[in-house]
């Protein structure tokens, strides 16, 4: 391993924009600690390491405050700063609220949110005592519009787009910057296992997860305070903000409801 490499912390970096982001760390000489809950975060070190870096895995539910623990300990062991964290671990869940399975909503929360939070209160302290240190939050243009038939992932996301330029200003003369990916609607395994494959959303053409990853790198690199991906999600999320909320729970409702899938 070299030291003097930089190192950047990926969550939820099995699949998806996760992985894309770990790629183009591993591109731009990061060694990589990447986390997520399943065993596949493995493979995606596995093919990680093919780029030349030091890539360690861990398996580790961040929903749970033992899992973010787990995760700071593997960060310890490493005796090395952090010079990137990349916090992008989520997941969403479609249906009606009042038909979820209260377990899986409250999933959401403590994955998006609670998880998030934690991890970037231990890791960012560290980055402020050393005056340097870059944090990407992977937020959602689904935070600019009331969810519904997605109701608690976008209050979810409206809360990490807003978090992430509250602590990015807090930190403004410290050195460590805060940037928020918002990304649109991106052909991951997402709308899959938010169970949303039967909505118009989740069955229609969706951005590149590389590209997506990109753009939200190099607005890391460049301290930038927010990256809408993609000139469609920035007209999107440019007349969600100005339209009364009523009108954009109704078109939220076009694309999201379950049986409105694109055939
Ligand atoms: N796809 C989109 O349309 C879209 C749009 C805007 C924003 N986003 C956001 O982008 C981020 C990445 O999503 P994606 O689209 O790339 O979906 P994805 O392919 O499903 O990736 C989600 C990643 O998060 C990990 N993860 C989920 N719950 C976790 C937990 N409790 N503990 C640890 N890791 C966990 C998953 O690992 P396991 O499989 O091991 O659980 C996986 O690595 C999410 O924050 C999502 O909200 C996605």
């Amino acid at each position: 391993m070299t030291n003097s490499s930089r190192l950047a912390v990926v969550t939820g970096a099995s699949t998806g924009i996760g992985y894309a982001l770990a790629r183009c760390c591993a591109d731009h000489g990061f060694d990589l600690l990447i986390a997520a809950d399943e065993p596949e975060i493995n493979d995606a070190a596995e093919s990680l390491r093919r780029f030349g870096r030091s890539v360690t895995a861990v398996e580790t539910d961040l929903a749970s405050r033992d899992g973010v623990e787990k995760l700071l300990g593997a960060v310890a062991q490493l005796h090395r700063p952090v010079d990137a964290l990349l916090a992008n671990a989520g997941r969403g869940l479609g249906k009606a609220f009042l038909d979820q399975d209260l377990r899986d909503a409250q999933r959401v929360v403590d994955t998006n949110i609670t998880g998030t939070v934690a991890l970037i209160h231990e890791i960012g302290r560290d980055m402020r005592a050393r005056g340097q240190g870059r944090i990407l939050i992977t937020g959602s243009i689904a935070g600019f519009m009331p969810g519904t038939y997605q109701a608690v992932y976008n209050a979810s996301k409206a809360f990490l787009d807003s978090f992430a330029f509250a602590i990015r200003h807090e930190l403004k003369t410290s050195g460590v910057t805060v940037t928020c990916l918002m990304p649109g609607a991106t052909e991951t395994d997402f709308f899959e296992r938010a169970d949303m494959l039967d909505t118009k959303i989740g069955s229609s053409k969706k951005d590149d997860p590389a590209e997506v990853a990109r753009q939200g790198f190099e607005a890391m690199m460049k301290g930038a305070g927010d990256v809408v991906t993609g000139w469609q999600n920035k007209l999107q999320s440019a007349i969600a903000r100005l339209l009364p909320q009523g009108i954009a729970a109704e078109m939220h409702r076009s694309m999201a409801e379950p049986g409105t899938a694109r055939r």
